[in-house]
C-alpha cells in the first residue's frame, strides 16, 4: 500500500511552536507551569500535560498565583496582561505566534501614531481581543457586512486595517471594500491604511488535502469530531474522492476503506497532534 501524508497535515507552525515550547518547560523540571487559556483545542493533548502538572488558568485568576511560569498560547493577549504577570512577580514564557505579535506591534505602532484602528475579525476571539489590547487609541472590530455598514470614521484621522489571522480572504476583500466607499462618508476623506495580515496556513492545508485526494484511491482526513476546520478538510477532499473517510484515531480504521485502493493520502485538522496521524500512518501500512 502506497501512503501519502500531507506536509500540512496537522499543528500549523505557531500552534507547534506553542506546544513544543510547554513540552520544552516541562523537560527543564520547571514548576509550576500555568497556560493562560488551553494551549490548543485538542483534550488529549491538553490532558496529557494536566498529568504532568501544567494547569489552565484563565486571565482572571493572575493575581489568585504566587509564584511560577506562565505560558502565554500562540493567540497572544493584550499588553496588560503581560504588565499583570510581570506585577505579580511571574516568569512567563511568551508563545504569541510570531505573525499575532507582527499584528501587535503594527496597531500599537499605528495608534500611538494617531491612527483609527480597524480589526477584520470576531470580537469574541481570543486573538482579537488580544489585538485590541494593543491599541491605545481608537479601535473598531469588523466581522461583518453589517458591522462595515455601520463604522463611523473620525473626521482627519488615519484608518489602519488589520485582520485577525484566520480571516476568510475574500470576506476581508469585499469588508475592505465596504470602509474604502465609507471614507468619502460625510465627506471624511482619510487615508486608508491596509495591511492584510492574514496567515495562509489553513489555506494551504487545504490546497494540499484537495491535490492529493484528486490523487488517491482512498483520503483519509484525521482530526476532532467537532473541529470545523477539520470538517472544512472533509468537504474539500470528499468532492476530490468518493472514498474520504473522517476519523478520529487509528481505532476507526475499517478494513472497507481500503478495497481496492493502493494508494492512500492522509490529512489532519490544525489540532490533531503528529503523534495521531503518525500512528494512523503506521496502521495503514502495516495492517492493510
Ligand atoms: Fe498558526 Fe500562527 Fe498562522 S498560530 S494559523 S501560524 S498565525
Amino acid at each position: 500500500m502506497k501512503v501519502v501524508t500531507a506536509k500540512t497535515a496537522g499543528f500549523c507552525f505557531g500552534v507547534q511552536r506553542a506546544v513544543d515550547k510547554v513540552y520544552e518547560l516541562i523537560s527543564q523540571n520547571v514548576a509550576p507551569i500555568y497556560t493562560l487559556g488551553p494551549i490548543i483545542h485538542n483534550e488529549g493533548v491538553v490532558e496529557d500535560l494536566e498529568k504532568k502538572g501544567v494547569q489552565v488558568i484563565q486571565e482572571d485568576q493572575l493575581e489568585t498565583i504566587q509564584e511560577g511560569t506562565v505560558v502565554i498560547r500562540s493567540h497572544g493577549v493584550g499588553k496588560n496582561v503581560y504588565d499583570r504577570i510581570k506585577a505579580q512577580g511571574l516568569d512567563y514564557v511568551d508563545a504569541t505566534c510570531p505573525f499575532v505579535l507582527k499584528i501587535h506591534r503594527i496597531v500599537e505602532r499605528e495608534s500611538l501614531a494617531g491612527s483609527q484602528i480597524v480589526i477584520i475579525g470576531d470580537r469574541e476571539h481570543p486573538e482579537v481581543q488580544g489585538i485590541c489590547g494593543w491599541c491605545t487609541g481608537p479601535f473598531t472590530v469588523i466581522r461583518n457586512k453589517e458591522d462595515a455598514d455601520q463604522f463611523v470614521p473620525i473626521m482627519g484621522k488615519k484608518i489602519c486595517v488589520v485582520s485577525q489571522t484566520t480571516f476568510n480572504y475574500n470576506k476581508f476583500k469585499d469588508l475592505v471594500e465596504i470602509l474604502r466607499k465609507k471614507r468619502y462618508d460625510n465627506t471624511v476623506l482619510n487615508i486608508l491604511n491596509i495591511l492584510n495580515t492574514i496567515c495562509n496556513a489553513t489555506e494551504e492545508r487545504q490546497k494540499e488535502a484537495k491535490h492529493i485526494a484528486g490523487e488517491v484511491d482512498t483520503m483519509l482526513v484525521v482530526g476532532g469530531r467537532h473541529s470545523s476546520n477539520t470538517q472544512k478538510l472533509f468537504e474539500i477532499c470528499k468532492k476530490e474522492c468518493e472514498n474520504t473517510y473522517y476519523i478520529q484515531t487509528p481505532v476507526d480504521l475499517d478494513s472497507e476503506m481500503f478495497q481496492c485502493s493502493s494508494y492512500v493520502g492522509i490529512t489532519a485538522g490544525a489540532s490533531t497532534p503528529k503523534k495521531i496521524i503518525e500512528e494512523v500512518q503506521e496502521h495503514v501500512r502495516i495492517k492493510f
